[in-house]
């Protein structure tokens, strides 16, 4: 065991201890070690980012009073501007439409952060689409009920009442929905499988501790379904390189893709087809860990407070999603040029005289959605079942 902040030096007269690593103790972390020793010396770092992230008490997700958006660690879409919101609200209309505009219309949102994008969705609806806003049955579902609190707090605010359910109590339903499923930085906030390619077998990085400190340890797969998910797939990481494996994003689609009797599913995210996210020069993976917008060096440092990311496997989710179609990927930029961006900021240059200061912003926004290196280079993965992907307005770009 190294020097650690657990030192006792009451006992052992000023023994070398790591002071520094006091600063970077999280309330999580000796539970962590004490789950660590209770698994016989390691977990997945699966379990670990479950906890990080969703220790119901002190994960990132889960814990009382997240900050979002600007004053917190990164910025999401929704959190830019609600343009975003009104243009996937457009989006909805017209999968509403396409579905024989159904008198009961289910729009589900799936970790729903703050609940601004629903809002921004709703608040579109009412506005310029009052037929479909009758017929819109909104339900935010989420996996702690912290969040659940603060978003029902947030859409009552702007006037609007949605179901607030935890997703595992609401896909415990029986009944089936027609609607649409949307989602945007949900499945990339899943916890993932680390593994490395050496040679013909596949490794598997578990979490280990030392006294109060966390570190990887190789060891051999800790599911068949790591390598089934390959086996699936018809390939490989490169020889030597980390890889996440989403098990729980693949379980996530599987089961949210099984309560649509008829509709859409809509998920916006970070992440490519497996041929892209596991191509032989890709030699570290995408795991980013995340505090006040910089990236951080240790995705094991200080759990529960940094947030951790990975980019999804598109195709992987595709095909959990069983008796959908699914289209051709498309960025961000391309979805929401389809759906109108150019057009609504031709038409707010209009009154750029009256409010420059307005329109400088407005365009900021739509730059800050598209930008290539950014929030643009998300991808979404439209899947539609019992209702046409053709022409799709958000596909425009692609299929025409
Ligand atoms: C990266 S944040 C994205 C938030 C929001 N969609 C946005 O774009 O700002 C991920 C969200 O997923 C939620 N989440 C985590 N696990 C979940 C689960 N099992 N079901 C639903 N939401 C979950 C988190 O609480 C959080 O609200």
């Amino acid at each position: 065991m190294t020097a650690s902040a657990d030192t006792n030096i009451e006992a052992d007269d000023f023994a070398l201890a790591d002071e520094f690593a006091l600063a970077t103790r999280t309330p999580l972390l000796p539970l962590l070690v004490g789950r660590i020793e209770a698994a016989g010396g390691r977990i997945t770092f699966a379990e670990f980012m479950a906890q990080a992230l969703g220790h119901p008490e002190h994960g990132y997700y889960s814990r009382a009073g997240l900050t979002w958006g600007r004053d917190g660690d990164y910025e999401t879409s929704p959190e830019v501007h609600p343009i975003f919101g009104y243009l996937w609200a457009r989006q909805a209309l017209e999968c509403w439409q396409r579905l024989g505009e159904p008198s009961s219309f289910a729009l589900v949102e799936v970790g729903c952060g703050s609940g601004v994008f629903m809002r921004a969705m709703l608040t579109w609806l009412r506005v310029r689409a009052p037929r479909c806003f009758a017929a819109v049955r909104p339900v935010m579902l989420d996996g702690h009920p912290n969040r659940l609190v603060d978003q029902r707090t947030h859409l009552a605010g702007a006037g609007f009442e949605a179901e607030h359910v935890l997703t595992a109590d609401w896909l415990a339903r029986p009944d089936r929905i027609t609607g649409v499923v949307i989602s945007n930085e949900f499945f990339d906030a899943l916890p993932v499988h680390l593994i490395r390619r050496d040679g013909e077998t596949l490794v598997e990085q578990y979490v280990a501790h030392d006294g109060d400190a966390v570190h990887f340890v190789d060891g051999p797969l800790s599911t068949p379904a790591i390598e089934a998910y390959f086996a699936r797939l018809g390939l490989q990481p490169g020889d030597g390189a980390l890889a996440e494996v989403g098990l729980a994003a693949s379980e996530a689609m599987h089961a949210l893709a099984s309560k649509v009797e008829s509709g859409y599913v809509l998920s916006i995210d970070y992440g490519y087809p497996a041929r892209d996210l596991y191509a032989s020069w890709r030699r570290q993976g995408t795991l980013m860990a995340f505090r006040r917008h910089s990236p951080q060096p240790d995705p094991l440092a200080e759990p529960g407070r940094l947030d951790l990311t990975v980019h999804v496997d598109f195709t992987s989710l595709a095909a959990a999603a069983e008796g959908f179609a699914a289209a051709p990927l498309v960025s961000q930029a391309e979805a929401l040029m389809a759906l109108g961006l150019g057009d609504a900021l031709r038409t707010a240059s209009q009154h750029a005289a009256a409010d420059a200061q307005r329109f400088a912003a407005d365009r900021r926004a739509a730059e800050v959605l598209c930008e290539p290196e950014g929030l643009g280079r998300i991808r979404v993965l439209a899947l539609a079942k019992g209702a046409s992907l053709d022409g799709l307005r958000c596909l425009r770009s692609v299929i025409g």
